[in-house]
């Protein structure tokens, strides 16, 4: 069984990772490619119990080692139970958030640095790489205000505010984009980069292409 493709999806808060999986995961299903979509942090029922500590916007205090620590926890947890069974059954793994994401937020955002981050990566998560990385990039403007957005709604909704992070202010969410436009360049064979606001359908054609384009390369696409 040749092992599956592990495909990650990053970008700010409110950058459409979320539509955008659903319509890849569909796409490759369609292909006859069996697939499975996770996300972080979460993705697991211990990992989903971490997130709601994270991601609580009472828990204003916690400390960024705190943080970055539950993360990788979150990680190893999908890491084991979800991602290394998908991978070994030659699936393919979509994962919302990654490391990626702890070295632009934690690494950039907190200013741990990426040193740290990818030490950790190392140690806990056995250095797993992604064979693939989508990295959206719409405008920094657009991203924020549709990710405090749908905030709002949702605490409207559910009277729970899960926002921790929304409620940053626009300098950290600075530092995560630098250091996310620092990974893509300092791994380009990984990262693919889609810039701009543009309409949903021409991002989806966008991921779908570079898709098609690696997994014809990995000999899978029949
Ligand atoms: P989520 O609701 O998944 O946000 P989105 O749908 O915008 O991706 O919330 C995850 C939040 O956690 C998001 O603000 C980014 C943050 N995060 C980190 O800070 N570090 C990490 O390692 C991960 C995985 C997420």
């Amino acid at each position: 069984m040749p092992r599956g493709h592990f495909i990650t999806f990053e970008g700010l808060d409110g950058s459409g990772k979320t539509t955008q999986i659903r319509r890849l995961a569909a796409w490759l299903e369609r292909r006859g490619h069996a697939t499975v979509v996770t996300r972080q942090p979460g993705g697991t029922a211990t990992g989903d119990r971490i997130r709601e500590i994270l991601l609580d916007a009472r828990n204003a205090h916690l400390a960024p080692t705190t943080e970055v620590t539950l993360m990788f926890a979150a990680r190893a947890q999908t890491i084991e139970e979800v991602i290394h069974p998908a991978l070994d059954a030659g699936k393919i793994v979509l994962c919302d958030r990654f490391t990626d994401s702890s070295e632009a937020y934690q690494g950039g955002g907190r200013e741990l640095g990426s040193e740290t981050i990818l030490d950790l990566h190392r140690l806990v998560c056995g250095n797993l790489q992604p064979d693939l990385t989508i990295l959206l990039l719409p405008s920094f403007e657009a991203s924020l205000a549709r990710a405090r957005r749908r905030n709002s709604r949702d605490e409207a909704q559910t009277g729970k505010n899960e926002g921790r992070f929304e409620t940053e202010q626009d300098a950290f969410y600075g530092r995560v984009w630098e250091k996310y436009r620092e990974i893509a360049e300092r791994e380009p064979e990984r990262v693919e980069r889609i810039e701009g606001d543009l309409p949903i359908d021409e991002v989806h054609e966008q991921i779908v292409e570079i898709v098609a384009e690696r997994l014809v390369l990995a000999g899978r696409e029949s």
